[in-house]
């Protein structure tokens, strides 16, 4: 996918209130045009975080990962669009007929509205989840490995017609030679060399990351709790550029 470095970076909005998400923003100016909304966020601020960042020219991936039976995914899928997010996930784990609802209802709440459908990820798995815990308290079968796993579970996303999927920087080549070039990646657990890794485990750098075959990187804290976040986004959007 062909895209600029800016378009490259998505900014996690991991703030406890919209006045504290917005204060940066509004300091960070033109230099980030992709803001990532979370569970956190969310919950604190409700959908007008979403249009009060369309409004500022911002482009928006709700992360909201939707897991729940296939009507009730439609429904929030929809209202999704109707927010103007132009990205949003589901949970491969909900399984085949709850993604194909997720990936309609986009569809037909996109061509209702007139607006474009936006992109449809699915998780595949959290990556808090080790073999361990998936074998032994989900009771999921892993099989070969995560790697193989995660691809699998990538496949049935494309299957059920989503766009993407979220991965981890591990994951992105075995899902890449299963999925195929038209398949988004879009990979958290990103940071730049200079960064402290924070609570993330299995990380890369934000060029390892893009070299590895993802779309976009999704970085949160090294940019957030920066002394200089200018500084920092300058720095990464100069890595990957
Ligand atoms: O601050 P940091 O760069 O670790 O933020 C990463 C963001 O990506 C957080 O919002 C986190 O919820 C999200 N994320 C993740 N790992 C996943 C999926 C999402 O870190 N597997």
């Amino acid at each position: 996918m062909s895209l600029t470095p800016k378009e490259r970076l998505i900014v996690a909005l991991d703030y406890p209130s919209a006045e504290q998400a917005l204060k940066f923003v509004e300091q960070m100016g033109d230099s980030v045009i992709f803001y990532k909304v979370g569970l956190e966020l969310f919950s604190a601020a409700g959908p007008d975080i979403v249009t009060r960042l369309k409004s500022l020219g911002k482009a928006v991936f709700l992360d909201m990962k939707f897991h729940d039976i296939p009507n009730t995914v439609a429904g929030a899928a929809a209202r999704a669009v109707a927010m103007g997010a132009d990205i949003f996930n589901v949970h491969a784990l909900g399984g085949m007929a709850m993604m194909r609802a997720a990936a309609a209802a986009a569809s037909e709440a996109a061509s209702r509205l007139g607006v474009k459908r936006p992109t449809v990820l699915a998780v595949t798995v959290l990556t808090s989840m080790d073999r361990e815990a998936l074998e032994r308290e989900a009771g999921i079968h892993v099989g070969e490995g995560i790697g193989t796993f995660v691809a699998a579970k990538a496949r049935q996303a494309k299957e059920a017609g989503l766009d993407g999927v979220v991965a981890s920087p591990h994951e992105v080549s075995d899902v890449r030679s299963v999925c195929g070039n038209d398949f988004e990646i879009i990979t958290p657990g990103v940071r730049p060399a200079w960064a402290s890794s924070d609570d993330q485990k299995r990380v890369a750098t934000p060029f390892e990351a893009l070299k590895m075959g993802a779309d976009r990187i999704v970085i949160g804290r090294p940019i957030t709790r920066a002394k200089n976040p200018h500084e920092a986004v300058e720095r990464i959007l100069a890595e990957i550029g």
